[in-house]
């Protein structure tokens, strides 16, 4: 069979059980729209940040979006961010009509070089959107000095990163809001689609409900400010529930793939060499994706698939870059590191039921391409 960098199938035979009963709980329940599993999930999501709010809403874009609308940005505005993304997170600034400003990436971890933000600042700055890519946390004192320093906001982009720490703060909970997608892909991940929001500001949650609800405080009510339908399903939600009850069990599966790839491949780490994912001081991992780097990458991939494995990459194309986005003004060279990393970085299977058979598969075939080379 063939070898993918994801499969849910062997998570839902061990978890069967659990995600039918919560498909059952909801279909008897009366309610199918935001009922007790929406509430519920909110309140143990909240909870596990240790936060007073989580508002569900349909997918982890919209969960950006309307929390950038909800901390009040809008056309004119912009947001300081990363193009070393997934296109989504750029998605979600021109959603809410602002526009987005990028910095580039470091070498070392492929994570937001916050040297470079407080250059990119204009009067027009409201928010600053860290990425928290691949699963580890971007350096948040530098930006929360710099936020404060220019009365700007920061909203986490946490869809890579439930449960990564950073100096002992869970990830989620260092900006004003942050933003979480449930695609069945994450560290906690639906089945289907799904996105919340978290925030200790009552104000920012008020409006948020509003936001994913047509723009409604209550049902037929009065709209002040037309808003979305962003909910999130209640089966979904309830899923959820079962799935977040073992996120750090998740996590813990995760790190112990990490750490077999480590030692299975990290005799053959150096400059212009294979590199493997590094976790700064002061940072659990999660490792939504385990993202290695080579100069040879393309050649890599392609005699891969001779062994069956059939690796992706996270991102190929750096969102500046993308005809989409062309209006923006970004042109190659722009973001050197970015643009480099593209054309060299792949990701290695990583799910925590992945099998230990799949893993020691991976590393002895990466390891006779690397020597093939
Ligand atoms: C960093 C990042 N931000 C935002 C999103 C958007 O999430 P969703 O696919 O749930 O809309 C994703 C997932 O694709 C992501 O990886």
């Amino acid at each position: 069979m063939t070898t993918h960098v994801w499969d849910y199938l062997p998570e839902y035979e061990n978890e069967k059980d659990d995600i039918l009963a919560a498909v059952e709980k909801v279909f008897s329940s009366g309610r199918l729209v935001l009922g007790e599993s929406v509430q519920g999930f909110e309140r143990e999501f909240a909870d596990y940040h240790g936060l007073a709010h989580c508002t569900g809403v349909d997918n982890g874009t919209n969960a950006l979006k309307l929390a950038l609308e909800a901390l009040g940005v809008g056309p004119g505005d912009e947001v300081i961010t990363v193009s070393n993304t997934a296109a989504p997170t750029v998605i979600a600034i021109v959603g809410a009509g602002a526009t987005p400003v990028f910095v580039d990436v470091r070498e070392e971890d492929f994570l937001m070089d916050t040297d470079q933000v407080e250059a990119a600042i204009t009067p027009r700055t409201k928010v600053i959107l860290p990425v928290h890519l691949y699963g580890q946390c971007v350096d948040m004192a530098p930006l929360k000095r710099i936020a404060e320093k220019h009365g700007l906001k920061i909203l986490e982009d946490c869809a890579q990163a439930h449960g990564a720490r950073h100096h002992g703060r869970i990830a989620g909970t260092m900006g004003d809001a942050a933003a979480f997608s449930f695609y069945p892909t994450k560290v906690l991940g639906a089945y289907g689609d799904g996105g919340a929001v978290v925030t200790a500001d009552d104000e920012t949650d008020r409006a948020l409900r509003a936001l994913r609800y047509y723009g409604m405080e209550k049902v037929y009510y009065v709209v002040r400010t037309p808003g979305h339908n962003s909910r999130l399903d209640e089966v979904q939600a309830e899923i959820l529930r079962t799935k977040l009850a073992r996120l750090d069990e998740y996590i813990e599966g995760r790190n112990a793939i990490a750490r077999r790839y480590e030692e299975g491949l990290g005799d053959l780490t150096g400059p212009g060499r294979l590199q493997l994912p590094a976790t700064n001081a002061g940072n659990t991992h999660v490792y939504y994706v385990y993202v290695v780097r080579h100069p040879e990458r393309d050649r890599i991939i392609e005699a891969l698939k001779a062994y069956d494995i059939n690796l992706n990459i996270s991102y190929p194309w750096p969102v500046h870059t993308m005809s989409g986005f062309a209006h923006l003004g970004w042109g190659e060279q722009s973001l050197p590191v970015t643009e480099r990393l593209a054309k060299e970085i792949f990701s290695l299977p990583m799910y925590p039921s992945l099998p230990e058979s799949v893993q020691d598969k991976t590393i002895a075939a990466l390891r006779d391409v690397l020597a093939s080379l």
